[in-house]
């Protein structure tokens, strides 16, 4: 019998659920890294299981391609496919703009270079990801491991001259291991409190040599479906301007990617 999900995990399955709708036969998707993300795969097995969904996938994490295959998807990557129909992915905060502060798994270079090779970008997401201001949320900043302490210094130093709200920068540990990257790098999480021009903080996190990628896509994502544990979705649609209230049946059986 499985346990009961949480609002917010009913929340990200409603989300993901609703978006694979908009995966058509012969896609080429990105498929993107976390918990709502990996909704996202279990619900995209299950439509390619039922058959008439022939597409294939490339995963931006390890994790991703783990869950991905054992979801019965076919995978490619980047390279071999060279350009996506779509990618859906989640997100740590997304504001009225649709932009985004992503990375919270550590996967951010990746995401990024498969959602900027992607004619289209869904975010899905529980609806308190939606932030007035960026920042709140650390933002995390890819780095390479040489000369760590010195690229978090100018990052500091960098940080000092903008519109920002803090200005500590740590380096991200995982079992007291600093934490390692898909590419093997390292993620340093800048903790900004709030983000006054995310274009300009970006432009120059991404000139600071060490620094292979910051967490901000912005001008990346196109649509953010936000669900709620009830099943209500809100759907924001940028290119066409607008922004739609749905409803989908939440699955009240499943939880077998609760542990994510
Ligand atoms: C992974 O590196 C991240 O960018 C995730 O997409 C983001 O952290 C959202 O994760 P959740 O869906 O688990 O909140």
């Amino acid at each position: 019998m499985p346990a009961e999900l949480s609002p917010i995990d009913m929340a990200k399955s409603n989300a993901a659920k609703y978006a694979v709708q908009f995966v058509e036969d012969g896609m080429r998707v990105g498929l993107g890294s976390g918990s709502t993300a990996a909704w996202m795969v279990k619900y995209l097995g299950e439509r390619v299981k039922q058959g008439g969904l022939n597409i294939v996938g490339v995963p931006t994490s390890t994790r991703t391609a783990e869950l991905a295959q054992k979801a019965g998807l076919r995978l490619t990557t980047l390279d071999e496919a060279k350009w996506l129909d779509m990618t859906i992915d989640g997100a740590d905060e997304y504001d009225a703009e649709l932009t985004l502060i992503k990375g919270g798994g550590g996967a951010l270079l990746q995401e990024k270079i498969v959602a900027s090779a992607s004619d289209r970008m869904i975010v899905i997401a529980d609806d308190s990801k939606l932030v007035a201001h960026l920042g709140a949320f650390p933002l995390p900043i890819e780095v390479v491991p040489f000369g760590l302490q010195t690229t978090r210094a100018t990052v500091e130093a960098v940080l000092d001259g903008m519109d920002v709200l803090g200005w500590d920068a740590t380096l991200r540990m995982q079992d007291d291991e600093p934490f390692v990257t898909d590419e093997g790098n390292r993620i340093i999480d800048l903790h900004l409190k709030r983000i006054g021009d995310p274009r300009h903080l970006s432009l120059a996190l991404n000139q600071i040599p060490g620094v292979v990628e910051n967490g901000l896509f912005i001008d990346i994502c196109d649509m953010v479906i936000a669900g709620q544990g009830d099943g209500r979705i809100e759907v924001t649609d940028l290119t066409a301007g607008s922004i739609e209230q749905v409803f989908v049946e939440p699955d009240l059986d499943t939880n077998i990617f609760a542990d994510i």
